[in-house]
């Protein structure tokens, strides 16, 4: 028996096509977990959450005493849990390592070809049958320099992209890719990246090394008026930081689908409701930002690959007492 939280109708449909021969009881719960809606896993022995769930030390705990075992997230990243704490209770946590990571990295590209030809306000306008060009103006792609931080599965998908593009490639990694090489891309130290990048895009995930990765010292050594992409983790960027970058012109543009204080906010119809945050309300003002609901994840595809790796994982819990992509504590370094 496993409780499914934070589910909305196309979390069931690709999780129940998953279980076909319904191996599994599965119960699909909306709440997002917290410490609040723990109890709802009573009588389970698997969880499966998503990216804003609560899997901190209290939660995984009151977990475990209800009977749960095992978390599976439906996630690549797993930020959101405390791995010491899952360690010392001996609860298992799964994940899904790779689902479609042109799903990510495609959504890139659609913030920043719209960030940079100004698609959404173009086509607002045309709408409203208001035809001039002023404020719509791009640059070409090819021949401009981007620095991608993190060249992983998904990073090494927007690098051969970027490399049809006919753009120059710059990456920083502790660990090279032979896939980012191949299409073009140079390793350089973060500095540099930063000083030459016309746009910068984040690919790396949330660990205590990459928080607020991009804060007042990155932003003060960019070149002025780059493009600032990410589609990783809110955590990455220092939120306070990049909104005095776009006031005083030193950022010239800003696309992210993540955003740090995003648990409040997204996955969810608030557009009857007064925004509490003010710093989320400061992004919206600008006219060089593009903010999407962490969607950069979600294609058929993807979906389909979430579901049957979460399946998978749970199976192979029940037959060896481990899920077939375990994350331990290892993962913390980096
Ligand atoms: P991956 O594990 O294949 O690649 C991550 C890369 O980041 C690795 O090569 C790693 O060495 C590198 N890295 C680690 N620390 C770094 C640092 N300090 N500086 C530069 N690079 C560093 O992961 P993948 O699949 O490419 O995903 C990347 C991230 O994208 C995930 O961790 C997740 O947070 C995010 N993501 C976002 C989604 C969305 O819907 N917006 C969906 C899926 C993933």
């Amino acid at each position: 028996m496993a409780r499914v939280i934070s589910t909305r109708t196309y979390d069931r449909r690709f999780l129940a096509a998953a279980n076909n021969a319904q191996a599994h009881k599965l119960r699909f719960l909306e709440a997002r977990l917290d410490a609040t809606t723990a109890v709802a896993a009573s009588g389970a022995q698997a969880v499966c959450a998503f990216v804003n769930d609560d899997l901190g030390a209290n939660v995984l705990g009151l977990l475990w005493d209800q009977g749960v075992r095992l978390v599976v997230l439906r996630s690549a990243g797993f930020n959101h849990v405390d791995l010491e704490a899952a360690a010392r209770i001996g609860m298992a946590i799964g994940r899904v390592p790779e689902y479609s990571p042109h799903a990510v990295a495609e959504h890139t590209v659609a913030l920043m070809m719209t960030l940079n030809r100004r698609t959404h306000r173009a086509h607002a306008r045309v709408r409203e049958g208001n035809f001039s060009l002023d404020g719509l103006l791009g640059m070409d792609l090819f021949g401009k320099t981007v620095g991608l931080i993190g060249t992983g599965k998904i990073g090494a998908c927007f690098a051969r992209i970027m490399a049809g593009f006919g753009s120059r490639l710059l990456g920083s990694d502790p660990q090279q890719s032979a896939e980012c090489i191949a299409a073009g891309l140079r390793y350089v130290p973060l500095d540099e990246l930063l000083r030459e990048s016309d746009v910068i895009s984040l690919h790396c995930p949330l660990t205590p090394a990459t928080r607020h990765l991009i804060g007042h010292d990155a932003l003060s050594s960019i070149k002025p008026g780059a493009m600032l992409l990410n589609t990783s983790r809110g955590g990455v960027i220092d939120t306070s930081a990049v909104i005095a970058a776009l006031k005083d012109g030193q950022l010239g543009s800003l696309g992210i689908d993540v955003y740090e204080e995003e648990a409040d906010l997204f996955f969810r119809d608030l557009s009857d409701e007064v925004l509490h945050d003010d710093v989320f309300a400061r992004l919206l003002t600008f006219p060089n930002v593009l903010i999407t609901g962490h969607q950069a994840f979600f294609t058929v595809e993807a979906l389909t690959a979430i579901a049957e790796t979460t399946i998978d994982n749970v199976d192979c819990f029940v037959a060896t007492g481990r899920p077939r992509h375990p994350v331990g504590v290892e993962k913390l370094v980096g």
